[in-house]
């Protein structure tokens, strides 16, 4: 049985001050349940975020680390970096980053394995364009996305691993994929597991719609027998929406 895991992106949206301000009306709002959630922050965040969910059961995320472990790489930061500040995922290949920092499937294979040196858990996004759909490539692209990201894996770290299927078509836009594509498509990515791994491996596979998830449209997402989770960008950045996205 999957455990369903709601993650918050809130991509580059809040100062610190407005973080921690999240975070103590997060807090209040917050009650354990079977469901496990995190919020995925700027970088600049993280340390102020990881003290003020501290004792609660909210995760902490990244948005994007490198590759290397070290180096001469202005700008950016590494693994070892967001181990210390104790964050628990990472978003790996999130479209905005394929679509304007030059992200490749390479470089996202890489700092898949990066991930998995550390302990950091990623979230993997894949999906196609409104282009790619209209043209009938969506499972091409996405079957491409996988076998490409995954290489030289191992069965025990795919396990750990958590994709995020999201269209870029509904990114943003406020355009969701229907419950039904979306459920479609993270089928798609199982099945894809499985020719790459085998059942037993695609079975403990968290895999996440995100896409314009929404409080009136959550439920019927996450009810879909082929969704974990979600991954939320816009409704996240308020607490009073988040929670009852988390509470579906
Ligand atoms: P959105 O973003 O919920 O604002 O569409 C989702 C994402 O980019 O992860």
């Amino acid at each position: 049985m999957r455990t369903p895991f709601i993650a918050g992106n809130w991509k580059m949206f809040k100062t610190t001050k407005e973080a921690v301000e999240f975070a103590s009306v997060f807090r209040t709002l917050y009650k354990d349940t079977d469901v496990k959630t995190a919020i995925c922050a700027p970088f600049t965040q993280l340390a102020a975020l990881k003290e003020a969910f501290s004792g609660s059961s909210i995760k902490l995320g990244a948005q994007n680390m490198h590759f290397e472990e070290k180096g001469a790489y202005t700008g950016e930061i590494s693994a070892d970096m967001l181990d210390e500040i104790g964050v628990d995922y990472c978003i790996i290949g999130h479209s905005e980053r394929r679509q304007y920092f030059c992200e490749t499937d390479e470089t996202v294979n890489k700092k898949l394995h990066k991930c998995f040196e550390h302990n950091i858990t990623p979230i993997l996004c894949v999906g196609e364009t409104l282009e790619q759909r209209d043209d009938g490539l969506a499972e091409v692209v996405v079957r491409i996305q996988m076998r490409e990201d995954l290489k030289t894996l191992t069965a025990e770290q795919v396990k750990k691993l958590v994709i995020a299927y999201e269209p870029i078509w509904a990114i943003g836009t406020g355009r969701t994929a229907t419950p039904q594509q979306a459920n479609e498509m993270c089928g798609l990515i199982r099945s894809s597991i499985v020719e790459l791994y085998g059942d037993e491996v695609s079975e403990e596979v968290l895999i996440q719609y995100g896409g314009s998830v929404k409080p009136s449209n959550a439920t019927e997402l996450m009810n879909m027998e082929e969704i974990d989770g979600a991954l939320v960008g816009g409704a996240s950045l308020k607490p009073e929406d988040f929670i009852q996205i988390i509470d579906f």
